[in-house]
């Protein structure tokens, strides 16, 4: 089975990025994993400390696993916007593959000291582990809010960031660029997007050449997404376009059959709504692929090209 690592890399060499969905429930993750097999592409679900509070930390990493093995396809579990040392350890020992470890509120100093004391600590739990860190404010809840934030004074610096890379020795970044967890109003009408800082991803890539995961993606411009893609973005996170889906799919399952009790004849309508958000998630992030030629393509040719004419 391929790894986390592995899948990350291909995504890169391939100009496309790999989603990653939060999830609360066994609703949320049957229609992200359906989704991510129906379009044959690796997925991440992710689960923060409220989410996994609500699952089980145990209980989601033995699914997912189950997922994975039984059905022998890559999907992957990340321990989402951890604050503490102590609930990230719960994670990693869970069978979590990514931990994202955010205390990205601290100062710099602070955040630096106490990232790369978990990137130790999780990897001597588990080497494969992946570690995220987090410098700048994107704010926090994917949850529909009334009034937009100024988050300009949080935008990362690329040089900060090169810092905090280099310091901490984190696997994965998650930088501020424009984006910003949670819709407002007018993005869930439709009305407005996010938009990215297209530049600050490109120089943020090049001065840290580490993967880097763009937070706080519902309800971002479709040509900003493709861009961030292109000039350095490995994973999207997505959660508030989920949490909608999932709301809209159960209010019209619960209208349509209002005397039904059985719940695995209404729920599949909330899994349908989901699945249709995600799948069109999928499909955006793929849309850049650069074909790459395999090295078995590459000798197949040569062998072609030697044969006696
Ligand atoms: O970690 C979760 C994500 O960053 C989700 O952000 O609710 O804006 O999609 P979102
Ligand atoms: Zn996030």
């Amino acid at each position: 089975m391929v790894t986390l690592h592995e899948v990350l890399n291909q995504a890169e060499t391939e100009g496309v990025a790999i989603g990653h969905f939060n999830v609360s429930d066994w609703i949320t993750l049957k229609a992200v994993f359906e989704s991510a097999s129906d379009e044959n592409v690796p997925v991440i679900v992710g689960a923060s400390e409220g989410e996994r509070q609500f699952l089980g930390v145990r209980q989601i990493a033995a699914v997912v696993k189950s997922l994975r093995e039984e059905c022998g396809f890559p999907i992957f579990l990340n321990a989402d916007h951890t604050h503490s040392l102590a609930s990230a350890m719960e994670a990693a020992k869970a069978g979590f593959d990514w931990i994202v470890f955010d205390v990205s509120t601290l100062p710099l100093e602070e955040n630096i000291r106490q990232t790369r004391t978990a990137v130790e600590a999780l990897k001597a739990i588990r080497p494969e582990i992946l570690v995220e860190g987090e410098i700048g404010d994107i704010g926090s809840g994917s949850e529909i809010h009334d009034a937009a934030r100024d988050l300009r004074k949080g935008l990362t610096a690329p040089a900060e960031a090169r810092q905090f890379v280099e310091e901490t020795r984190i696997d994965t970044l998650a930088p501020a660029v424009g984006n910003m967890h949670g819709m407002l109003k007018s993005m869930v009408a439709g009305d407005t997007k996010k938009r990215l800082d297209i530049e600050r991803i490109r120089t943020i890539k090049e001065q840290t050449r580490v993967f880097m995961t763009l937070h706080g993606a519902s309800g971002t411009d479709d040509g900003d997404l493709r861009r961030a893609i292109a000039a350095g973005i490995t994973v999207v996170h997505i959660n508030t376009e989920v949490r909608i889906a999932w709301r809209r799919g159960l209010d019209r399952a619960l209208s349509a059959q209002p005397n039904e009790i059985v719940p695995y004849k209404i729920l599949p309508k909330a899994i349908d709504s989901v699945k249709e958000l995600v799948a069109a998630r999928l499909a955006l992030f793929s849309s850049g692929r650069r074909h790459v030629r395999l090295a078995s393509e590459q000798s197949s040719e040569r062998s072609v090209a030697e044969q006696p004419r």
